[in-house]
């Protein structure tokens, strides 16, 4: 029996073998990212409630449902922060299991979260903070790469960053995000807020980001914007995966949006 088909099987059991990364269904390969089984509390409360999916390397995962659905929750228990606790579960990215790993050590190993307060430093101006992002190894993009992408930024590159607009806030955190190497973009509405004009602007950063090849989970309300981009779909309902496909087919299936979206 080929280890390939021993993990299959054991999956088909609901596990797989210790130590090695989840061979899911789509091709039998393990995937770039996975999440399985994942269970996560912000205290007694019990928030992420069996989590799983995957994601090739260069994919865009777009992770949808309605407020309190458990996005935020999801997208900071794979970035490993303290809250919500994961108490069960496997995370694996490229290899690596990120489940066994403290915040740190999984931004270390390449995962990059985007929340949505953005979190720009106060009192540095925008070079400043890409160069704080850059003082920690493994380091990502450079400077310049980085002002190629977002012009702006390079404009007012000695511009306090708190002073941007919310647009420009929110592309200093890509950036932020870029400057180290990343592996695995996390990023939390990063419309929110933001005029229609600008969602479009930061669109079109993405797609250039995507076709750098970067895999990514985009977490949005507007729910369209993020299935336009986006190769697949994950939608989430009080804690749980409820659909789990393409993009095209949430864009197509008007009573699955109505249901979960709102939309
Ligand atoms: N720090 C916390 N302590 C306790 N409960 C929390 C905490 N943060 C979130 N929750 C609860 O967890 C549930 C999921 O919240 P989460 O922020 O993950 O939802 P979401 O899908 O991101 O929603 P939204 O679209 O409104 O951002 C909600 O019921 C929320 O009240
Ligand atoms: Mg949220």
């Amino acid at each position: 029996m080929t280890t390939d088909t021993l993990l299959r099987e054991d999956l088909y059991e609901g596990g797989h073998a210790p130590g090695v990364a989840p061979v899911r269904g789509r091709g039998g390969a393990p995937a770039y990212f996975s999440a399985w089984d994942l269970h996560a509390y912000y205290g007694e409360s019990y928030i992420v409630q069996g989590v799983s999916f995957d994601i090739r390397e260069g994919e865009i995962l777009a992770l949808l449902g309605r407020n309190g659905a458990g996005k935020t929750s999801t997208l900071r228990a794979i970035a490993r922060m303290d809250a919500p606790g994961l108490t069960h579960g496997e995370i694996w990215l490229d290899h690596k299991p990120l489940h066994e790993m403290k915040a740190h050590q999984a931004a270390r190993n390449g995962v990059a979260l985007v929340p949505e307060d953005r979190c720009i430093i106060p009192g540095l101006t925008v070079q400043q903070n890409l160069q704080l992002a850059q003082i920690a190894p493994p380091h990502g993009w450079s400077l310049e790469r980085l002002y190629e992408l977002f012009p702006r930024l390079g404009e007012r590159k000695n511009q306090e960053g708190t002073t941007l607009s919310g647009g420009e806030q929110q592309m200093l955190a890509i950036a932020r995000a870029l400057a180290r190497d990343v592996k695995l973009l996390l990023l939390d509405e990063p419309y929110e807020g933001l005029a229609p004009v600008i969602v479009q602007e930061i669109e079109r950063t993405l797609e250039s980001v995507k076709q750098l090849g970067m895999t990514t989970v985009i977490v949005e309300q507007n729910a369209i914007a993020a299935l336009h981009l986006a190769d697949r779909a994950v939608i989430l309902d009080m804690g749980e995966v409820v659909f789990d496909g393409t993009a095209q087919e949430v864009l197509d299936n008007a009573d699955l949006r109505h249901e979960y979206l709102a939309v």
